[in-house]
């Protein structure tokens, strides 16, 4: 049961407008939608109507009024067929439906979140409401007509502009909402219940007058404030920066506590995971104020990449996510720090989507095959998404791309488009042929990029190699087109102006364009050998393989005038200390001028704090497991980066104090702007490292004690649970901590992960009882994340247990949450992606824990294509 790319075909009926009236009752929903469609021009005039559907049951079908004889369709719970429809008029088909929100345990389509009625419906929960053609290229306008009791719910919203309302008998009311913008079924939504609001307005460059809302559950309507500024932020860059404006009369948020993702784009309603919206300083870190800044940002510029231009089909999914990414990298990059921003998610692709291109769950950024569509909302469709785009804008310059993008929205406005739509825009806007680049769509796998240079008689030789290796996706391995932006940094820690001597690879400023497996670059004049800086701002998503002495990293690592270039020497030297040490199991301390340059960058005045506290970071255990790359053996690896934080530590230690101490603004009130939380950021890095040094908790458990916000608590507790498992410290800390917040579900959250990622083997029997917690539930994604999420990918220690237990006590997990909700459940079995990685004796108990759970005879699509996915 696969779909594939070469099957698409057009659809064969159209649907001009949809009408639905839902009444929304205790235990069930009655829903009756009338669909407005005709015949596609040049289809076949006796093909019959199918229509999808998932686990419906059909009440009453009318066709333009009357009755349809039972010998002209057949209902099944997944299909509706209709025969003997008009050849080429228009007709009106109304479908009943009855369903059961309260069961709906998926959390796709209309179900119940802590008494709201609310929904999901990308990508295919449309078909869980009614029959209907759910693929994205049949658009229509909707109205919606909602009915409910007035107690359980005064509020009443959907897509698009309200029209309509009024009371009902028996208690009841209804609300009309109309959607004048003709949108794809994924995107219908609706929300009722009882929720606070908070409200604010927008007046788009044009004079639009737009209402705005953030609903909540009762009474938290205030940690929406942010939330709120956020959005305002983003309306007001989108049409700064691409010229885009809103498009209706309102704008309305939902907050939810029960959500499968991060947020859902709705036309008009966006739907979020309360996680993404609510703040406050006591209850949200500075990445969580971040957090919802992006996810904000991302919904919102989803109105023009996304919904006003959508997908033709499934396929194209980086077409809006990828697109849509990048414009939300680049709203937080303009509002906070360009290079903080860069490389926060450089950080991010590496640790997420590096393993899925390197894994078992390998697929092109367009995949052209699917199981279960759910299981592509992956790091790769998202986040490699995202650089391609990037790379787009660096091939064609800031110009070029802007008028590629003006293209793309003239022309496609109202379009469900494909990839190579979107890519003739940039072709036809600039004169770029974009042949080549559209490979890096196809072909799956990061490349890698080898660099050779040699120096003599002024003259700089730098040989480029790029090579991708066939990986699981088994997609074509052709050369492609790297952009990679460079800098020769001369001694006094400036960019040296030197002209290249014309070679096989193209130049324009400063940006190499290798279109070729090898290249060589020549440069000539120059009176001193410059430090070659590589692959600055991360300008393609490849592994970098630069033959560079230690000398020069060091130097670039103190002198790069690009930070970027800065953090990715320093990552690079740490990151192949660490790698070393892991694969020789051995403890050796850190080269003492690696740690004088990270001690020196912490004390470095005129950088950003956000910066520096990035260059200090010492790789996580995960990310020196992928750079081991086989045979890992997590013990060795815990016990390198261990080694490496005592070296920093102990060197650094009274310059680290001095540091923090002239950090602290006691006093001030809490601001979430990025340059509080990056002080913040890099106080409480120091603050790990001075605990490490002082190997004694009292100094952190003074700062939990004296926190005044969640991010130092948060940290704080971190150090005492992480690095001092069982003391007393930790142990008051946590239960202090579970005490103060037991009834903040989000906070809760952050208890459960805290504890689940202690990377001390006794961890694991405290998961076990973490799942008998009263407060634990399968039921709540987030509370299923924070557990199993965290001990899965968080605890690389633990979870990789030398006999298996924390493979089979995550896949039992997985096993029982399959069973309420598949998509969340095929979502954290990924956690398993790398089991081949790891030694041979891991390696055997992680496949026997995956075949195990592989052999349950009731698995969900989703999850079966997960483990099938990942054991082959
Ligand atoms: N379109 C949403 C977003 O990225 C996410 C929807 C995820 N859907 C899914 N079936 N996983 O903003
Ligand atoms: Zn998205």
């Amino acid at each position: 049961q696969k779909i594939r790319l070469s099957d698409y075909r057009p659809p064969a009926f159209l649907v001009r407008h949809v009408e639905m009236r839902i009444a929304l009752h205790d235990g069930h929903a009655a829903v009756e939608t009338t669909i407005h469609a005709r015949r596609a021009e040049g289809a076949d005039p006796a093909e019959p109507l199918v229509l999808d559907g998932d686990h419906l049951s059909l009440v009453a079908l009318a066709l333009d009024g009357t009755a349809i004889d039972p010998r002209r369709f057949d209902a099944a719970p997944d299909r509706l067929t209709i025969r003997d429809l008009p050849g080429s008029d228009a007709f009106a088909l109304r479908i009943e439906t009855r369903l059961e929100p309260e069961t709906n345990t998926e959390l796709m389509g209309l179900y119940r979140s802590n008494g709201i009625w609310c929904t999901q419906c990308e990508a295919e929960g449309f078909r869980r409401i009614t029959y209907f053609p759910d693929r994205p290229d049949v658009l229509a306008t909707y109205r919606v007509r909602l009915e409910a009791d007035h107690e359980a719910a005064p509020v009443l919203l959907s897509n698009g502009n309200p029209s309509e309302s009024g009371d009902l008998d028996g208690g009841r009311h209804f609300a009309v909402w109309d959607d004048p913008h003709p949108k794809p079924s994924y995107l219908f939504a609706l929300v009722a219940g009882r929720l606070d609001v908070l409200r604010d307005g927008f007046r788009t460059a044009s004079g639009r007058a737009v209402d705005l809302a953030v609903y909540t559950e009762p009474g938290l309507a205030d940690r929406a404030t942010y939330a709120m500024d956020a959005l305002k932020r983003s309306m007001a860059w989108d049409e700064r920066r691409f010229g885009r404006e809103y498009d209706l009369d309102v704008f309305n948020v939902v907050a939810i506590s029960d959500f499968n993702m991060g947020a859902m784009e709705n036309k008009g309603l966006n739907v979020f995971n309360h996680k993404y919206v609510l703040l406050a300083p006591d209850t949200a870190t500075d990445a969580d104020y971040a957090g919802v800044e992006t996810v904000i940002a991302h919904e919102y510029f989803h109105n023009w990449t996304g919904n006003r231009i959508t997908c033709r089909d499934w396929f194209q999914l980086c077409l809006k996510e990828g697109l849509t990414v990048y414009r939300d990298q680049e709203f937080s990059a303009d509002e906070r720090a360009r290079t903080v921003k860069r490389i926060a998610s450089v950080h991010g692709l590496k640790a997420q989507q590096f393993p899925e291109d390197q894994g078992p769950l390998q697929h092109p950024v367009r995949p052209t095959q699917y199981r279960e569509i759910n299981n592509f909302y992956t790091a790769t469709v998202y986040e490699k998404g995202a650089e391609l785009v990037r790379m787009l804008a660096t091939i064609l310059g800031e110009a070029g791309f802007r008028a590629g993008m003006d293209l793309y929205f003239a022309r496609h406005d109202g379009d469900a488009a494909t990839i190579e739509d979107f890519l003739r825009c940039f072709a036809d806007a600039t004169g770029a042929d974009l042949a080549q680049f559209a490979l890096w769509y196809d072909q799956a796998g990061t490349p890698e990029l080898e660099v050779q240079e040699s120096f003599g008689d002024g003259r700089l030789t730098v040989s480029l190699r790029q090579s991708l290796a066939k990986g699981a996706a088994g997609t074509g391995t052709e050369p492609m087109h790297i952009p990679v932006r460079f800098g020769l940094v001369g001694a006094d820690g400036a960019d040296i102006a030197a002209e290249p001597v014309a070679g096989a690879a193209e130049i324009e400023g400063d940006v190499i364009h290798l279109v070729t497996a090898e290249a060589e670059v020549v440069f000539d004049g120059l009176a001193e050998r410059p430090r070659l800086s590589m692959l600055r701002d991360f300008s393609a998503p490849v592994t970098l393989r630069h033959e560079q002495s230690r000398e020069d990293k060091l130097a670039l690592a103190r002198l790069d005038p690009n930070g970027f270039g800065r953090w990715r020497a320093l990552s690079d030297l740490l990151g192949e200390a660490l790698r070393a040490a892991a694969v020789a199991a051995d403890e050796a301390p850190l080269d003492p001028r690696l740690v004088e340059a990270l001690v020196e960058c912490a004390a470095e005045e005129r950088l950003e704090p956000a910066l520096r506290a990035q260059m200090i970071a010492i790789p996580g255990e995960s990310e020196i497991a992928r750079l081991v790359g086989a045979n890992v053996d997590p013990e060795a690896v815990h016990r390198a980066r261990e080694a490496a934080i005592r070296s920093v530590a102990r060197a650094g230690a009274e310059r680290f104090r001095a540091v923090r101490d002239g950090l602290s603004r006691s006093g001030e009130p809490f601001s979430p702007d990025a340059s509080s939380a990056g002080r913040r950021a890099l106080g409480n890095a120091l603050l790990m490292f001075l605990s490490a040094a002082a190997a004694e908790p009292a100094e952190a458990f003074a700062a939990f004690r004296d926190a005044d916000n969640m991010t130092d608590r948060m940290a704080a507790a971190t150090i005492l649970a992480h690095r001092f498992p069982g003391s007393s410290e930790a142990e008051e800390a946590l239960d202090r901590f579970h005490d103060a917040f037991e009834a903040d579900p989000l906070v809760l959250d952050k208890w459960f992960t805290l504890r689940a990622t202690v990377p001390d083997p006794a961890t694991l029997d405290v998961v076990r009882e973490l799942s008998r917690h009263p407060k634990f539930t399968l039921a709540n994604p987030n509370r299923a994340r924070a557990l199993i999420g965290g001990f899965a990918t968080g605890n690389q220690r633990v979870f990789h247990r030398a006999d298996g237990e924390g493979y089979r006590w995550t896949a039992d997990r997985l096993g029982e949450l399959d069973r309420l909700n598949p998509q969340t459940a095929a979502r954290l079995a990924t956690a398993f992606r790398s089991w081949r990685s790891y030694e041979a004796g891991r390696r055997e108990q992680a496949r026997a824990a995956l075949s195990t759970l592989a052999a349950r005879p009731d698995l969900s699509r989703d999850l079966r294509d997960i483990l099938d996915r990942t054991l082959s």
